[in-house]
C-alpha cells in the first residue's frame, strides 16, 4: 500500500468516526432478512460479515442469531475498534471476532477457514469486484450455506434515468448493473438464487443524513489534509446526486444459496 492509499484510508477513518453506517443500510432490514433465513441455519451458525465497517450489520446479525459466532472482517482497524466497543456495550462481544484482513482472502474463524453457514456483506462487495467476490466466497460456504450481500443496482430502464445521476454512477461505479444481470452472475458462479429484496429509501437516508452533518462539521476545520478534502468532496458530490435522484438506482439485497 502506498502512503497516498493510507492517507485516503485515514481520511475515511476521520470522516466516519462515530458514524454507524458507512454505506446505505438499515439494521431493521438486516434483521428481517436474517429472520427469514433463521430456520435454515444451525443455532450455532458460523457467520462472516465481510467489509463490516463499524458493524451496523454485524451487531444486527449477532442480535438476531443469539448463538452464532461471527467473523467481522474489515481492512480498517479503527472501524473494528468502534465495532468492538459497541459490541461490548451491548453484551455481544464474546460472539463477535473482529479481525483486520482482506475479504478476498479471509482469515480463519476459531481456527477453521471458511465452512460458513452464512456470508454477509453490506455495501462492500464492490471493493474487490463483484465477480471476483462471488467466486472467492463460494468455496467459503458450507454446502447449503447462504450468501447475502447488498449492492447498488439500476432500478429503471436506461432511457428513464436522470442524466446527471446516470453519468455519476456510470463513472463512479462502472460495475453497476441490473438485478437480473447480478442474478445471472450468481448463477454462473454456482449459487442458487432467490428473489432480490430492494431496500427502502430509509436505507439511503440512514447513511447520507448523518454523513451530511458530519461533513458539515468537518468542513469548518482548517487543519484538513489534502486527502481529507478529496474524500469529502467526493462524498459531497455523492450526497448531491442522492438529493437529485429518484428511483433510478436502488440498493438490492441478493440472497443466494450454495
Ligand atoms: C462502504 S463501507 C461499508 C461498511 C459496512 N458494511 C456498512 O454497511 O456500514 C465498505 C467497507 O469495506 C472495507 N473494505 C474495503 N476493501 C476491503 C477488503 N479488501 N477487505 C476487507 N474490508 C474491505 C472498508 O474498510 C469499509 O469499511
Amino acid at each position: 500500500m502506498t502512503d497516498i492509499d493510507q492517507e485516503i484510508i485515514d481520511a475515511y477513518t476521520v470522516i466516519f468516526d462515530g458514524l454507524q453506517h458507512l454505506g446505505p443500510g438499515d439494521p431493521c432490514v438486516t434483521g428481517q432478512l436474517v429472520e427469514q433465513l433463521q430456520e435454515d441455519l444451525p443455532a450455532a451458525a458460523r457467520v462472516a460479515d465481510f467489509g463490516c465497517g463499524t458493524g451496523a450489520s454485524t451487531l444486527a446479525l449477532a442480535e438476531h442469531l443469539p448463538r452464532a459466532r461471527i467473523l467481522a472482517l474489515d481492512m480498517n482497524e479503527p472501524f473494528l475498534a468502534q465495532l468492538n466497543a459497541e459490541a461490548d456495550a451491548r453484551g455481544l462481544g464474546d460472539r463477535i471476532c473482529a479481525v483486520t484482513g482482506d475479504m478476498g482472502d479471509p482469515p480463519p474463524l476459531d481456527g477453521v477457514t471458511g465452512q460458513f453457514d452464512l456470508v454477509w456483506s453490506e455495501s462492500a462487495i464492490y471493493s474487490i469486484g463483484r465477480s471476483n467476490a462471488l467466486s472467492c466466497w463460494h468455496p467459503l460456504l458450507k454446502p447449503g450455506g447462504w450468501l447475502v450481500f447488498s449492492e447498488i443496482v439500476w432500478n429503471s430502464d436506461a432511457d428513464d434515468r436522470n442524466k446527471k445521476v446516470a453519468e455519476f454512477w456510470e463513472t463512479e461505479y462502472p460495475d453497476i448493473t441490473t438485478t437480473d444481470a447480478v442474478l445471472d452472475e450468481l448463477t454462473s458462479a454456482g449459487y442458487i438464487t432467490t428473489d432480490p429484496v430492494l431496500a427502502t429509501r430509509k436505507s439511503w437516508a440512514s447513511y447520507y443524513e448523518p454523513l451530511r452533518k458530519r461533513l458539515n462539521v468537518l468542513s469548518k476545520r482548517e487543519d484538513r489534509s489534502p486527502a481529507l478534502v478529496e474524500v469529502m468532496t467526493e462524498l459531497e458530490k455523492e450526497i448531491e446526486i442522492y438529493d437529485s435522484a429518484g428511483d433510478e438506482v436502488a440498493v438490492a439485497f441478493f440472497i443466494a444459496k450454495f
